[in-house]
């Protein structure tokens, strides 16, 4: 009911006006608790027990400035960054379009996030409350050696998160989803993991949409010879489909219903593989 009344009064701000206000308002929020786990939607993955499998994806709550609000709506989990090591201001506005007709956001924010140490300390404020919060690293987009950002990122990380998803996939970087190809991909989760040292938190890959079967395979190959917890599909995608809206044209990642990259790409060629490799069938 909510929403329903706020709707129109935030369609008549820019969306990340909208977005702004909305973050200003949860801040004023009480905390809340997870939903209560059901059995028929609980489940268990990477050894985290989550109430719902429904989640807070990435880049609503970048900063970490309302998460614990979040779980009031009834999410399982809310994943928190995308947090780069240091603050970054991201792309010039506007950089945030909605495809009302399209059902659909076209967003190239290119990592604006406060860095680490303002997530950190936010982190920490609300440790001891309930609910699972997964962290997105990424690499600054001026860093010299990006591999050496999710290492840092990982040691910051880990001990706060419940897990931390390595963020190779977003269109807004230039040359960050070039981490993605085999050998990259497998010198970047050494890092990580070395990183990682004797901490326990699960590592997840987080995928473009927009791959190749062959790459499909060599990501599921090193995935599973480095051991790592999940992979999340998907990221926006930087293809196309046949949109209606004026900002169609808009550089940057379309997410929606439409965003069927990867998951057509799955069903297609690339999930039978996946499955048989991670054995769930
Ligand atoms: C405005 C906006 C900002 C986003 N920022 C991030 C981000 O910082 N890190 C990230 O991993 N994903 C980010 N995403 C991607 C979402 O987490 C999610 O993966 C994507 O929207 C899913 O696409 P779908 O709705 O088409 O399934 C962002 C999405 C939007 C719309």
């Amino acid at each position: 009911m909510l929403f329903s009344l706020a709707r129109p009064a935030l369609f008549l701000l820019d969306g990340e006006d909208a977005h702004r206000l909305t973050i200003a308002g949860l801040r004023l929020m009480p905390a809340s608790s997870p939903p209560r786990s059901d059995p028929v939607l609980a489940m268990r993955v990477a050894g985290i027990d989550f109430p719902t499998p429904v989640g807070l994806a990435p880049g609503f709550d970048k900063n970490a400035e309302a998460p614990h609000a979040m779980f009031g709506f009834g999410f399982g989990f809310v994943e928190i960054g995308t947090v780069t090591p240091l603050p970054q201001a991201g792309n010039p506005r506007p950089r945030l379009f909605r495809l009302a007709e399209d059902r659909a956001v076209i967003n190239r924010m290119g990592f604006n996030n406060d860095g680490a140490d303002a997530v950190v300390a936010r982190l920490k404020a609300g440790q001891g409350r309930k609910g699972i919060i997964g962290v997105n690293i990424g690499a600054n987009k001026d860093s010299a050696d990006r591999i050496a950002d999710y290492a840092v990122m990982t040691r910051t990380m880990a001990p706060l998160a419940r897990y931390l998803t390595v963020n190779i996939s977003s269109p807004n970087t230039p040359g960050l989803r070039a981490l993605q190809d085999a050998g990259a991909l497998a010198a970047l989760l050494d890092a990580v993991i070395e990183a990682r040292g004797t901490n326990t938190c699960p590592v997840f890959l987080k995928l473009a949409p927009d791959l190749e079967a062959a790459d499909i395979d060599d990501i599921t190959r090193i995935a599973i010879d480095k051991a790592l917890d999940a992979l999340i599909v998907s990221n926006t995608t930087i293809s196309r489909p046949a949109l209606r809206s004026r900002h169609a044209g808009e550089a940057g990642g379309l997410s929606a219903r439409i965003n069927r990259g990867l998951k057509t790409l799955l069903q297609r060629d690339g999930f039978a593989t996946l499955a048989e490799a991670v054995g769930t069938g």
